[in-house]
């Protein structure tokens, strides 16, 4: 794909591209937006050098993808509630992210897009890896896709924000989104399949007994995992990964204890999941 105001160099033939060219700082142009919008379609996750952005900066990146939404378990700083901090030091029990999912799937219109904006890095270690749903479907048998295809899975925040509330001693009772999303999702914009199961927030496989629902899941959590459509990603300050979830899932490396990593996160609105047979 040609770019005229952006360079793209993409960072494995699967996924992932590192964007240059661009200060997200300024506003940007039409052109600009529309390339970068185009690169993450066509590469499901970016990632940016030297990006110092301030939150409200960061919070305007966000915006040109959409509205965007307050996370359901953790606060933002004062005056920023869009924002979600991503923090772990000397002092942390557990870090966000450690096991693979897609953000906030158990949201009924769960979020497109994140961007992560990392201040401080550890000497070593604290990578992301990605991996690209879309090859992962793409690598299944037609008959499994077809299987796959007519299936309905649950998703539920409160078995994984629970146990970080109990882990970091956060008492207050909540409620926690609860929705069922098919387990191969249409992404809207590209028309390709991707599977959308993840282990942090899927529950189990609706209408199918309980043994069938965790059978079909553990294939599906293995097969996700696979090293052949991942990416890994080695932060340094100020970089930027900004990923779709409605084709990706991540999960944060916490191989770097007891040093410290920290940054801000944005999370950019989506729209109700749905199949359309291709
Ligand atoms: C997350 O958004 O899940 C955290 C990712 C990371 O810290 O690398």
């Amino acid at each position: 794909m040609p770019y005229e105001t952006i360079q793209v160099k993409p960072s494995t033939a699967v996924i992932g591209a590192e964007v240059s060219g661009i200060d997200l700082t300024k506003p940007l142009g039409n052109q600009q937006f529309q390339e970068v919008h185009d690169a993450l379609m066509a590469h499901e996750v970016l990632f940016f050098r030297d990006q110092k952005l301030t939150l409200d900066q960061h919070k305007a990146f966000g915006r040109l993808f959409g509205e965007l939404s307050v996370h359901p378990n953790t606060k933002g700083p004062d005056g920023h509630p869009e924002i979600l901090p991503i923090h772990a030091d000397a002092n942390s029990k557990r870090i966000s992210g450690e096991r693979w999912h897609s953000d906030v799937s158990c949201d009924p219109e769960p979020p497109m897009g994140s961007i992560l904006n990392l201040k401080v890095i550890p000497p070593v270690g604290g990578d992301t890896v990605f991996a690209s749903m879309y090859a992962a479907y793409d690598a299944l048998s037609a008959p499994m896709q077809r299987f796959l295809a007519e299936l309905t899975a649950v998703h539920d925040g409160a078995p994984g924000y629970s146990r970080t509330n109990q882990i970091i001693g956060n008492a207050t009772p909540k409620v926690f989104p609860r929705s069922e999303h098919p387990v191969i999702r249409t992404h809207p914009v590209t028309g390709r399949q991707a599977i959308y199961v993840n282990p942090v927030f899927t529950t189990g496989i609706k209408d199918v007994p309980d043994a069938e629902s965790r059978s079909i899941l553990a294939f599906l959590y293995e097969h996700c995992a696979r090293p052949h459509w991942q990416v890994r990603f080695r932060w340094e300050a100020d970089s930027i990964a900004f990923w779709d979830n409605r084709c990706v899932q991540h999960i944060a490396m916490w191989d770097y204890f007891p040093e410290t990593r920290s940054g801000y996160r944005v999370t950019v609105k989506g729209d109700k999941p749905f199949y359309r047979a291709g």
